[in-house]
């Protein structure tokens, strides 16, 4: 989930961004893409299953991961399963891939970020490629541009680069997972449908009509970047709250500034925001941080497990899961559930 947003490409083709990005990727053991790649002479097209329903790899995207990935491919040899393919033959073997989501696709909980990042590392696995998570990052974001950051565990970057082939913009890894382990991540998916703009043609659109876009690009996130950069690597909260809310907001305004405007946020997400944005006025010091990417889900990152009790609490109170406003919470600890009364 993005902190400093990649919203605007300056190449479309390579999937290069107008501005640097930051993001968190979610532990794996509550939302996580699942893929399974296989290979035998006998397949006679490259084919994929995506939650179970197949579906097609024509596209640009996919064939341009596939061919990074069969250009860096080398020999696979393993006796015990008799298996011999030699580096030149993945040119001629066909693939099939099975993704599964174990949370809602395409409903702004980057589906696409983490769908095309493992794609991209189980090709590699398969086809025995070297090259570390930080080259495979610039074939992933030729699938998807958030999706070179979910290669990393931890707080990521997304490096713009200067090369005109894209090749040095990579992501980097900030922190690790480990780093900051007091912060709590609580999600609250306030609708599983499929979002009406997809990202990539609603950036596409803020590019072409927004008079905020390059003011944003230019000459706020930069900064931002730096700031926030410091923030995680010092493990400051109060900082990191108010530059994550602040993107979130200037992210949606972004939006909004888009002809035909584009809105993400519904009214349960603007009824959470301002339900955080209340409870850390009232403390003095923010306990939480919101962001939402595009579609109106929330993700809530509170201060401490502490923090994360009372949010969760507050939350429940206010909007009960399995209501009208929110489908469900998915929350990152079951103590916190605990002791929240859930
Ligand atoms: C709002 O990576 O889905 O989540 O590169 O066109 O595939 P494409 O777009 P995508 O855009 C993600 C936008 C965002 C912000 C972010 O993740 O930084």
């Amino acid at each position: 989930m993005s902190v400093i947003k990649y919203w605007g490409k300056r190449d479309e083709k390579l999937i290069l961004a107008m501005n640097e990005s930051i993001s968190v990727t979610f532990d794996p053991t509550h939302l996580c893409t699942t893929t399974t790649v296989a290979v035998s002479p006998v397949f006679d097209r490259d084919r994929m299953w995506l939650n179970g329903k197949e579906m097609s790899l024509s596209g640009r995207r996919y064939q341009n991961c596939l061919r990074e990935i069969r250009a860096r491919a080398n020999d696979v040899e393993d006796e015990t399963k008799g298996i011999k393919i030699a580096k030149n033959d993945w040119e001629k073997l066909h693939v099939h891939i099975s993704s599964n989501n174990n949370f809602p696709t395409a409903a702004g909980l980057a589906s696409s970020a983490s769908g095309f990042a493992c794609l991209v590392f189980a090709l590699a696995k398969l086809m025995n490629v070297q090259e570390d998570n930080g080259k495979l990052s610039a074939i992933a974001r030729q699938g998807s541009g958030s999706a070179c950051r979910s290669l990393h565990g931890g707080f990521v970057k997304w490096v713009m680069g200067k090369e005109e082939d894209g090749s040095d913009s990579i992501a980097v890894q900030l922190v690790d997972e480990k780093y900051w382990d007091d912060l709590v991540i609580i999600i609250a998916v306030v609708s599983s449908q499929q979002k009406e703009t997809s990202s990539s043609s609603g950036m596409l659109q803020t590019v072409e009509t927004s008079t905020l876009m390059e003011y944003r690009a230019k000459e706020v996130v930069p900064k931002r970047v730096i700031e926030m950069e410091e923030a995680i690597k010092n493990r400051d909260f109060s900082t990191f709250a108010r530059l994550t809310c602040a993107e979130n907001n200037q992210f949606h305004a972004i939006c909004l500034d888009t002809s035909p405007p584009i809105f993400y946020m519904n009214d349960t997400s603007h009824r959470i925001i301002s339900c955080v944005e209340k409870w850390n006025r009232s403390v003095g010091t923010p306990q939480a941080a919101y962001t939402c990417d595009a579609g109106p889900n929330v993700v809530l990152m509170a201060r401490d497990r502490e923090a994360a009790t009372l949010l969760l609490r507050r939350l429940l109170f206010h909007f009960p899961p399995n209501s009208t406003d929110i489908d469900s919470y998915v929350v990152g600890d079951k103590l916190i559930l605990k002791d929240a009364g859930v």
